[in-house]
């Protein structure tokens, strides 16, 4: 558990897609920290085999100082395997495994939360895991896919892997990130579990952690994924503009490093940043960020937006 958030759980960076990865990780643990543990975003494989910019996001050289666990996406448990496989090879002897990816492309695949509607292949998936030795695993899960109860026949099967703990975000896969959450079936979940769990959903504030905290006293972890993606000084309330800069600047080094397609991409993935850092910004500068095509125009406009914004 961290010292400097002052919050009496352990803190979880969810893993986001396209956002959480290696440079966004290492800026926000060097400029605000206050989180314990950094879930990856997830890996995957593809053609036959891992793929590379997913095991170079986990490289522990580009991780090195944060504790960060690698999540694996899998229906297949030979696809599995391959990928817990280059992880230990990589020195990780914690491993999550994503039964909560909602993205119709992935969910209707049968994988994610996609699975949670087929519990015997999460069964196969399970089996296949447990007979790896030298792994903990743990488990990040929806309530469903299609029905809010389909934990209920998952859950059971917790046994064969034993997690470490169970992170639910308590919405089915197919409402996406809409509508409200089920509480109710969160704290069936929690009550019948023999496993420590994990609350993922909508906080955004460390009083929205004191809240779920206080209700839930046997929580094992908080979860926090979009909240810190908005606000990584989400857990440094004495942060200044000056840090927030400094936390932008090693997000363009990082990315400027990481990516090797041209300005043009840098730039691009640089706009994407801001569909989910400091929302709210007024929506002129949000524009010129859109319409920036060279570095130096998104420079100007991404500095003039966190002026603003802070
Ligand atoms: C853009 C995006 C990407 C995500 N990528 C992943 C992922 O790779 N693995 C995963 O388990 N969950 C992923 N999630 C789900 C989040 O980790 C988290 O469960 C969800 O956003 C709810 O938590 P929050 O309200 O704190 O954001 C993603 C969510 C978003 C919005």
């Amino acid at each position: 558990m961290t010292m400097d958030n002052n919050i009496k759980i352990p803190v979880l960076a969810a893993p986001l897609q396209g956002v959480t990865d290696n440079v966004w990780r290492m800026a926000q643990h060097s400029v605000f920290g206050g989180v314990d543990a950094y879930y990856a975003p997830f890996m995957r494989v593809e053609r036959g085999e891992v793929r590379r910019k997913d095991l170079r996001d986990v490289d522990p050289e580009r991780n090195a100082g944060i504790t960060l666990i690698p999540q694996i996406l899998a229906c297949q448990p030979d696809h599995a395997l391959m990928m817990v496989d280059a992880l230990k090879q990589r020195g990780y002897s914690r491993i999550d495994i994503n039964l909560g990816c909602p993205f119709p492309p992935i969910a209707l695949h049968r994988k994610g939360s996609g699975m949670l509607a087929y519990p015997e292949l999460v069964e196969a998936l399970f089996k296949a895991l447990a007979a790896t030795d030298g792994v903990e695993y743990s488990v990040k899960m929806r309530l469903g896919w299609d029905q809010p109860e389909q934990w209920r026949e998952i859950l059971p099967l917790m046994e064969i892997i034993k997690p470490v703990n169970i992170a639910v975000h308590p919405r089915i896969g197919k409402q996406q990130y809409k509508g409200d959450l089920d509480i109710g079936q969160f704290e069936a979940l929690m009550a019948a579990s023999a496993w420590p769990i994990v609350y993922n959903g909508g906080l955004r504030t460390p009083e929205d952690i004191e809240v779920v905290m206080n209700r839930y006293p046997n929580l094992a972890a908080v979860m926090v994924g979009s909240g810190l993606a908005a606000n990584p000084g989400m857990f440094a309330p004495d942060a200044t503009l000056d840090d927030y800069r400094r936390f932008h600047d090693l997000l363009v080094d990082g990315y400027t490093e990481q990516l090797n397609g041209g300005e043009a991409q840098l730039v691009r993935h640089l706009q994407d940043i801001w569909q989910t850092f400091l929302p709210g910004i007024d929506h002129k500068l949000f524009k010129a960020i859109r319409k920036s095509r060279t570095l130096e125009q998104y420079q100007a406009a991404a500095a003039a937006a966190l002026m603003r914004a802070l």
